[in-house]
């Protein structure tokens, strides 16, 4: 990035890449399971808070200025939030050794991957052109984003939306 001030659409990005990353070690941490549920519930964090920000902060700002079939981007990209809400939810209730940890963070990641082209092909080449401060929005990220990283790192794990219960991972090895 240059050293200009990012806008929110950098910033945006920014955490697509963020969560791209995490998708691939995911993937490289294979069969350590401790490892795999860490990188599940730091996946589900990011991405929870990713849409809380998007959904505050941006989509009804960019709402304001769109309409017809580009308003539309915005409805249809705030149901796939709610779709990535109900996928993250449904990878707890099962411990990391499951193969079920592992189904529900495939499907998360083809998921992500589409919504996120979407948002980065179509949605945000259309907000770079209306006109908005997106340098400001930025600062307002960056604020909202400290809040709720903070809020969350605050929360015991078991009321955390995005956690997977890791100290169950140390099961016995031999059940695979
Ligand atoms: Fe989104
Ligand atoms: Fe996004």
């Amino acid at each position: 990035m240059a050293s200009r001030t990012p806008t929110i659409i950098d910033l945006l990005k920014a955490d697509h890449r963020e969560v791209e990353e995490l998708f691939g070690e995911f993937e490289k941490a294979e069969s350590d399971t401790r490892h795999q549920a860490m990188l599940a519930s730091q996946i589900g964090q990011a991405l929870t808070i990713h849409a809380e920000i998007e959904e505050t902060l941006f989509y009804p700002v960019v709402l304001n200025e769109l309409d017809g079939e580009d308003a539309d981007l915005i409805c249809e990209a705030t149901v796939e939030h709610g779709t990535l809400r109900g996928l993250i939810a449904g990878m707890n209730g099962h411990d990391a050794a499951q193969p079920m940890i592992q189904a529900h963070v495939t499907v998360l990641k083809e998921y992500v991957q589409h919504h996120v082209r979407e948002e980065e092909k179509e949605l945000f080449p259309k907000v770079e052109k209306l006109g908005l401060d997106l340098v400001a929005l930025g600062e307002r990220m960056l604020d909202l984003k400290q809040q709720l990283t903070d809020e969350a790192d605050d929360m015991p794990p078991s009321a955390r939306s995005s956690t997977i219960r890791v100290a169950e991972v140390s099961a016995p090895a031999s059940a695979r």
